[in-house]
């Protein structure tokens, strides 16, 4: 299929060889994941590293998640713990992201964690991102591909949307199935989420038999990441509310409205995991038809519900 981005491309051989080829020299790639899109490059590469923060205008502060294919590959840069075990055997490869002590001998670039001496790894379940993983000797560095503070991508041309030709190279592996990003768990000590995701603290405190808490709305903030403005379409944003007051995009959830060219529903069904899904790619809509306020009815706050809350929180900031 042609689009008119000279800069996605279909996944094949050829691509997948040009891929590899562009990560070991340093240079960043857009590459799918089943959450939503990354902005990937080499972990133990330093110039890769500084043109993420550079490329993303992320402060350097912010650390990075970094990707491996397997437990066996995370093993040589970080410690590995009996929970760490426990929720990768239910989890992984899949959208859970797992804070560990980084090893001394690790070759992960410190400036990729912030120099904090914790590392957060990832093992993401999609084909296109594991076949790359799976031909290189190396680790990815992979934030969202989004300049820092925007909505997330979800699909190939939402990565072309955000860095237009900064980014030469994004492959196109269809919608990201999730499509908000993945729960981040502190497994350093005291298991602690550090965002919510599809993959709630109930399942992980069934798996670790704990009674963890899902991060509380005036808890500080403990990840230097966990940036209070986030995942923003950089329109007033008017959470919890009954009725379109003020005019412009209403966001709306269930049946009980009548159709409105102005309504967005994230889920007539009123599914959350489905409502999930929808969220980046609805608000994104929303700016590109460039409405000029946004209210957004009450999501109920359980399961799936409390990742939807927590972006949108941040992005009516
Ligand atoms: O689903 C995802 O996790 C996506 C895909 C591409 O894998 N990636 C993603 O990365 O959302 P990013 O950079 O947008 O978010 C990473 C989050 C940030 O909130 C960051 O602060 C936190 O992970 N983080 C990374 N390393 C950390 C560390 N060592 N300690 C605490 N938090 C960390
Ligand atoms: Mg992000």
């Amino acid at each position: 299929m042609k689009n008119i981005y000279s800069n996605i491309f279909t996944f094949n051989k050829k691509i997948l060889n040009k891929t590899i080829v562009n990560l070991k020299k340093g240079k960043l790639v857009g590459l799918p994941t089943e959450t939503v899109y990354g902005l990937a490059g080499n972990a133990y590469l330093k110039r890769s590293i500084n043109a993420i923060y550079k490329i993303k205008k992320r402060p350097n502060y912010n650390p990075l998640i970094v990707h491996f294919l397997d437990c066996k590959r995370a093993d040589k840069d970080v410690i590995l713990n009996k929970d760490f075990f426990k929720l990768y055997k239910k989890f992984s490869p899949g959208p859970i992201t797992f804070i560990l002590k980084k090893k001394k001998e690790s070759k992960i670039i410190p400036a990729v964690s912030a120099n904090l001496n914790t590392v957060a790894i990832r093992f993401p379940n999609q084909k296109v991102i594991r076949s790359i993983l799976q031909k290189i000797k190396f680790p990815l560095a992979m934030p969202s591909a989004n300049l820092s503070s925007s909505i997330s991508p979800v699909c190939a041309k939402d990565v072309a949307e955000e860095f237009k030709n900064n980014l030469r190279l994004i492959i196109d592996g269809g919608k990201s199935k999730i499509g908000i990003e993945s729960t981040v768990v502190d497994l350093t000590q005291k298991p602690k989420i550090l965002r919510p995701g599809i993959i709630s603290s109930k399942m992980i405190n069934s798996i670790l038999k704990i009674q963890m808490k899902d991060r509380s709305r005036s808890l500080k903030i403990k990840s230097p990441g966990m940036l209070k403005k986030h995942y923003s379409p950089g329109i007033p944003m008017f959470l919890n509310q009954k009725r379109n007051s003020g005019g412009g995009a209403f966001i709306i959830f269930g049946n009980k409205f009548l159709k409105n060219k102005n309504y967005f529903n994230l889920s007539k069904k009123s599914n959350l995991k489905q409502a999930a899904y929808n969220l980046y790619k609805t608000l994104r809509r929303i700016k590109r038809l460039r409405y000029k306020r946004i209210n957004v009815m009450k999501i109920p706050n359980k399961g799936p519900g409390i990742a939807i809350n927590d972006r949108l929180k941040r992005a009516a900031r």
